[in-house]
Order: C-alpha cells, then structure tokens, then sequence
C-alpha cells in the first residue's frame, strides 16, 4: 500500500498523477480536513500533523509514503524520513528547477501558501536551482480553501488571481510554478488569466515518477483506492467527481474511514 496525504483535496491532484504512473497498486489517501488549511499554521504545528498522520498511514500497512503536500513537505519531510528510516518518503516542493531551466524571460513566479513562502526550504530551492533568474514568490491565503469548498467558480476567487498574477506577468514572468497542490485545480482559472503570456508549472507528474522509482513490489497490488480523513470523509467521496477525478470513484474500496 502507498499512503498519500495532503491537508485536504489538493494532494488529489498527486493522487491522479499516482494512479495513472501505477495502476497497479494500492493506495491510501488521508485528507487532515479537520486541520485543513495548513498554509496559514505555525511550522511546529504542521509537523506534527505530518509526524501523527505518517505513524498512522505507516501502521496502517503503508510501505512508501508520497507527502501530497508542499507545506508539509517544506516544513517536516526531514522528520517525517527520520521518524521512519525503513520507509521511502516523497515529498512535493515547488517546480523552481525545471521552470527556471525554461524561463526565456528569465523571470519565474512561485504561488505558495503563506507557511511555504515563508520557510527556509524555498529560499534554499531557490539559490540552489535559480541563481540564473528573477524569483517572484506570491503567498496565495485563502485559494487552498476555495478549493477545499469547492468553491472553484467564486468571482472573489477569480477577481483574487488577477489582483495577485496580472503584476506578475506585467514584470515579464513566462513561467508560474504551482507550489500549493491545492492551485492545480485552479489551473483553468490561471491560465484564462495567464493566456499565451505565461506557462504553468506542476510537478505532479515529476512526484508520481519518483514514487515509481521507489515503488517497488508496491507497483503491483489490486488497483484499489482507500479515502480517508480527519473530518466529513464523505467529501472527499463527493468531490471526485467536482474535480473531474470521478475515474478514481472505480476503484475505491467501499465504506467511509
Ligand atoms: N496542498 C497544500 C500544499 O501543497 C497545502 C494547502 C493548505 O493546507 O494550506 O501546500
């Protein structure tokens, strides 16, 4: 079993990506939803959850452990790997690398919630892998949340990422990396806004290969999807289809954890 989590239904996103890379296997998705969202928590906090719901994903039979989530993975994958050193852990962090390889303008924007704007582990991707390019880092509040309550087509929403991705792409920004796994359901919506001006970057696929790599004997199980949360698990069942991922509904298990 590969255990996937996220704060809440943006590491579906990661999920879909999972599910098409191996089909075969089995996973387990946990949404924190009674914690969701995390972007706007204290960093010791987040640990924690990462830590309490590793432990349960792992006792719960899981072998690889695929963290849905750039705020989780910024603020705790080291733990999160110290805690458990037999178990392979991915983690999710911002595309800065392959955007700042294909930037022509060489000005690159990141959108992130405000915990992963903030951490030190950004800033280090970013002198790491962007040295050659102008980094705009946009804090995004509240857009995980809209996305949370499915609320993809709220006018707030859009009239928010115009206000916070106009000024970017007037800077001469060609690439936006997605560094919230929340914000690729607001794909569409960004790129109304982006148009021919800017093109968006997700690792979802980059993270499912990852996993593929470490998979292992895990690649080959039954093709079966177990949904679990910390709260209204019967939302994550309904948003599936909401989120265009009602491919997924075929292969749950049945029963609400
Ligand atoms: N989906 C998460 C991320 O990739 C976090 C959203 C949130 O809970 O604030 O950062």
């Amino acid at each position: 079993m590969i255990g996937v989590f996220d704060s809440g239904l943006g590491g579906l996103s990661v999920l879909a990506a999972l599910v098409r890379t191996l089909p075969g296997a089995d996973f387990t998705y946990f949404a924190d939803t009674a914690h969701v969202p995390y972007g706007n928590k204290e960093d010791e906090f987040i640990q924690g959850r990462v830590l309490d719901v590793g432990a349960d994903l792992v006792a719960g039979g899981c072998g690889l452990l695929v963290v849905a989530c750039n705020t989780a993975t910024v603020a705790a994958v080291q733990a999160l790997r110290a805690a458990h050193p037999g178990i392979p852990v991915v983690g999710v962090e911002p595309g800065i690398k392959p955007a700042a390889q294909d930037s022509r303008s060489g000005r690159i924007a990141v959108l992130a919630t405000e915990a992963t704007a903030r951490s030190s582990r950004l800033k280090r991707l970013i002198e790491d892998h962007a040295g050659n390019v102008e980094v705009f880092v946009e804090p995004c509040p509240g857009w995980a949340t809209h996305v949370e309550t499915l609320q993809l087509d709220d006018p707030v929403l859009a009239a928010d990422v115009r206000r916070r991705v106009e000024p970017l792409l007037d800077r001469g920004v060609d690439r936006i990396v997605l560094g919230c796994t929340h914000y690729s359901f607001l794909s569409p919506l960004l790129r109304g806004v982006a148009g021919e001006r800017a093109e968006l970057v997700d690792v979802a696929v980059a993270v499912a290969r990852q996993a593929q790599r470490l998979a292992g004997q895990l690649a080959h199980g039954n093709g079966r999807l177990h949904l679990q949360a910390s709260a209204h698990p019967e939302r994550l069942h309904a948003a599936l289809p909401r989120l265009h991922l009602g491919h997924l509904a075929t292969r749950l298990v049945a029963g609400i954890a």
